[in-house]
């Protein structure tokens, strides 16, 4: 019996010995940790706490009736987004008192409405600069064109910044996002409501300038979409920097238009066409009104 159970004796004792000198801590992740550029978590501040009184304007109002008639009355909390980046645009950007009265208006629970503002960046829990700068840089844009690292080199230099600060004068704001769509036209920034495309380190740079020397001139509340709105005079073929294409003159100050920086329409070919140039051979019937 003893030399039967011998063999057994050892193998088990050999393993575990081999599986008592191994460690038994295991990392969860084997990539470093990454914080994140704001925390989840609410902490009172001056600007942000429950006790600032926020109501929408007559004219938000009105647009949420009308966004209230897109959905049927017992499942109003739907609108809980539009509202939210309603809020954002009037207020510059989503606190907890905007957050409480999308809550108040749609009959929900404070905390579903949180729950949708902290997950979607596209809220900001916290105040932004007035312009404020989302550089992409997800792998098309970290390779397209010269690349968003030295987009961000070049921003981070000019503004004396780095990804997730405001500058002190509460102009910019700097954050790197992932991608917004444009690949295509790599690498590109989101600046309020406008893309800016084809970009170069000298192209981002001209406009950082144009912003700055408009803010005097342009009268536009944090974060709303300083470049969007009806009173824009866009001009065509004026230079601001080498790299740019149409501006906008806004009481004589220069501003480069959204839309590539590289003179290219949308994501055509800058050299023009190079396929499908020549007459069709087949028998295909093409509409006559375009
Ligand atoms: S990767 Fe930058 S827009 Fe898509």
């Amino acid at each position: 019996m003893a030399s039967k159970l011998a063999p057994y004796i050892f193998r088990t004792s050999f393993r575990s010995a081999r599986i008592a000198s191994r460690s038994q801590c295991r990392a969860f992740t084997a990539t470093p940790r990454v914080t994140s550029d704001a925390l989840q978590v609410h902490r009172d501040t001056p600007q942000n706490n429950a006790s600032i009184p926020f109501k929408f304007t007559e004219q938000n109002n009105k647009l949420i009736d009308e966004i209230l008639k897109r959905y049927p009355p017992q499942y109003k909390k739907a609108a809980v987004m539009p509202l939210l980046d309603l809020g954002q645009r009037q207020h510059g950007f989503c606190s907890l008192s905007v957050m409480n009265e999308v809550a108040r208006l749609l009959e929900m629970p404070p905390m579903r409405v949180y729950e949708v503002a902290t997950f979607y960046t596209m809220y900001n829990r916290d105040p932004v600069g007035k312009y404020h700068l989302q550089v992409c840089t997800t792998t098309p844009c970290q390779l397209g064109g010269c690349g968003s690292d030295v987009i961000v080199k070049a921003i981070s230099e000019h503004l004396g910044i780095k990804a997730g600060q405001t500058t002190k004068d509460g102009l910019f704001t700097f954050v790197e996002v992932e991608c917004l769509g444009a690949c295509v036209n790599a690498p590109m920034v989101q600046i309020n409501d406008d893309y800016y495309e084809d970009l170069t380190p000298e192209s981002i740079v001209t406009l950082l300038k144009a912003l700055q020397e408009s803010t005097s001139q342009v009268d536009v509340k944090p974060g709303t979409g300083a470049l969007t709105g009806e009173d824009k005079n866009v001009k065509s073929g004026a230079d601001v920097g080498k790299d740019s294409g149409r501006i906008y003159d806004k009481g004589g100050v220069k501003i480069p238009s959204p839309g590539p920086m590289s003179r290219r329409k949308t994501c055509e070919n800058v050299a023009g066409l190079t396929s499908l140039t020549s007459e069709p051979w087949s028998t295909e019937v093409f509409r006559k009104d375009l």
